[in-house]
């Protein structure tokens, strides 16, 4: 049996958990969070009352000899706990997204995972939807051809979900500071999901530049915005590779959601083809119950169809997948996806957005790096001025407009799970 910690008992612990509550091979030993009442809490939701809560995530690798460790904190945590768990002989670590705040300190962690031989995750849980890994299968069969171009509109609803805005305070200030996030919460955190979707989709290692607009619509969160890239060269003869990547605020849009209030559309172009893949995040809402939205739709040869209706279309799968894989390497051996090296290039990608916004040009993939952060050429600025009265503003219109929906007889008021579904 696998040993295994979790460092961080917020949001995301409920999905983190799920893969190792359903496993035969590792048992959840013990959970670390600053914020006891929180980690009972969670404690409580899985069923599993007695297993121990330590405050201070040292004393719990101390004392606990993990073989397994999820790391779910605030972005700038990522390096001293991964340190402290690769030195202290932890064997698998596994990191949310982004893998750091800075590149420098990805580097670090690689440096020390390295080191110590500790295989290193970057949590993505994009990469293992379902229908997502379908979708890459065809891709990789040639059904469009060459892909060419990548869009993808990443849009935050009115919900009702996990409001991407308005959870606990403190899990809203530190992805709205630079010093704890890296970036903002939509390029910077949520952000590294659809970088890794532009790169893995396309079968891309990396951009070549990127140009980016980015509105502080509310006052604090990097959206809307617009970002778009180039992808490298392989040869002259073929068409150039682009991409580009929205994120939209509609807060009017009444988009039920097990999970955060937001999807993903992704639409990529091939030489002889195109594929639209329909909904990540909020995927088994009404719209995955329409005829309209299958999850894969493909063009080609004259015929639309379409794939992927029997596979689970709900966002959770995500993370089990992910999980499952990483017990896998422990035990028999291979390499975590994604590896330290990978989720270092998902923070380059992400860090391009803000550093063009700030300088008002394309920048390269190769500005991007440790010496240019130490001097200063490619840090991200703390936007000025920002006001949480407006995001206040923001959330009172977009409650104010659900309640007039209600009133004006909007027909879901509620949304019921998947298979608790009844018209
Ligand atoms: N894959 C996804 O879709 C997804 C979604 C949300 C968040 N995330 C990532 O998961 C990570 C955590 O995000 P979250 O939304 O759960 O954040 P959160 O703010 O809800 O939770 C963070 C938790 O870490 C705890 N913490 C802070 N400092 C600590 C310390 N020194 N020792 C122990 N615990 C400490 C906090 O008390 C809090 O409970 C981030 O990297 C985030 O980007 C991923």
């Amino acid at each position: 049996m696998l040993r295994v910690g979790i460092i961080g008992c917020g949001d995301i612990a409920n999905l983190n958990v799920l893969g190792y509550l359903g496993s035969q091979d590792t048992e959840l030993i013990a959970v670390c969070d600053t914020d006891i009442k929180s980690a009972g809490e969670k404690l409580e939701r899985w069923g599993l009352r007695s297993i121990k809560i330590y405050k201070d995530y040292k004393k719990m690798i101390d004392h606990e000899d993990l073989d397994i460790v999820e790391i779910l904190t605030p972005h700038h945590l990522h390096f001293p706990m991964t340190e402290y768990c690769a030195q202290a002989g932890v064997s698998g670590i596994s990191v949310q997204k982004p893998l750091a705040h800075t590149i420098t300190d990805c580097e670090k962690m690689i440096q020390v995972c390295k080191r110590e031989n500790v295989k290193l995750k970057l949590f993505e849980n994009f990469r293992f939807y379902p229908i997502f890994l379908y979708a890459k299968e065809l891709l990789d069969q040639g059904i469009i051809g060459e892909p060419l171009n990548f869009r993808i509109n990443s849009i935050g609803t009115g919900g009702p979900g996990l409001t991407l805005f308005s959870r606990d305070l403190n899990s809203l200030i530190w992805r709205m500071k630079v010093e704890t996030c890296g970036g903002g919460p939509f390029i910077y955190d949520d952000g590294i999901h659809k970088f890794s979707m532009a790169l893995w989709l396309m079968g891309e290692r990396r951009v070549e530049k990127v140009y980016s607009w980015i509105n502080y619509f509310t006052g604090v969160a990097d959206t809307p915005n617009y970002i778009f890239w180039k992808y490298p060269s392989k040869n002259s003869d073929e068409p150039p590779k682009y991409g580009s990547m929205q994120f939209t605020l509609a807060p009017n849009l009444y988009y039920p959601s097990n999970y955060y209030d937001c999807d993903e559309y992704i639409e990529i172009s091939g030489t002889k083809g195109i594929i639209w893949l329909n909904q990540c995040t909020s995927g088994g809402n009404y719209i995955s119950r329409s005829p309209q939205f299958p999850p894969v739709v493909v063009y080609v040869d004259g015929e639309v169809k379409s794939f992927g209706e029997n596979l689970p279309r709900d966002w959770r799968y995500s993370f089990i997948n992910s999980t499952e894989h990483f017990i896998d390497v422990i035990k028999s051996g291979g390499k975590p996806i994604y590896t330290g090296e990978e989720g270092k290039n998902l923070c380059i990608f992400a860090k391009m957005p803000y550093i063009s916004q700030q300088q008002k040009r394309p920048i390269y993939w190769e500005e991007i790096t440790v010496e240019n952060e130490q001097n200063g050429e490619c840090v991200v600025e703390q936007p000025e001025n920002q006001d949480f009265s407006g995001l206040t503003k923001f959330n009172r219109m977009k409650k104010r407009d659900m309640r007039k929906g209600i009133r004006d007889g909007l027909k879901h008021q509620q949304f019921k799970f998947q298979y608790e579904y009844e018209e």
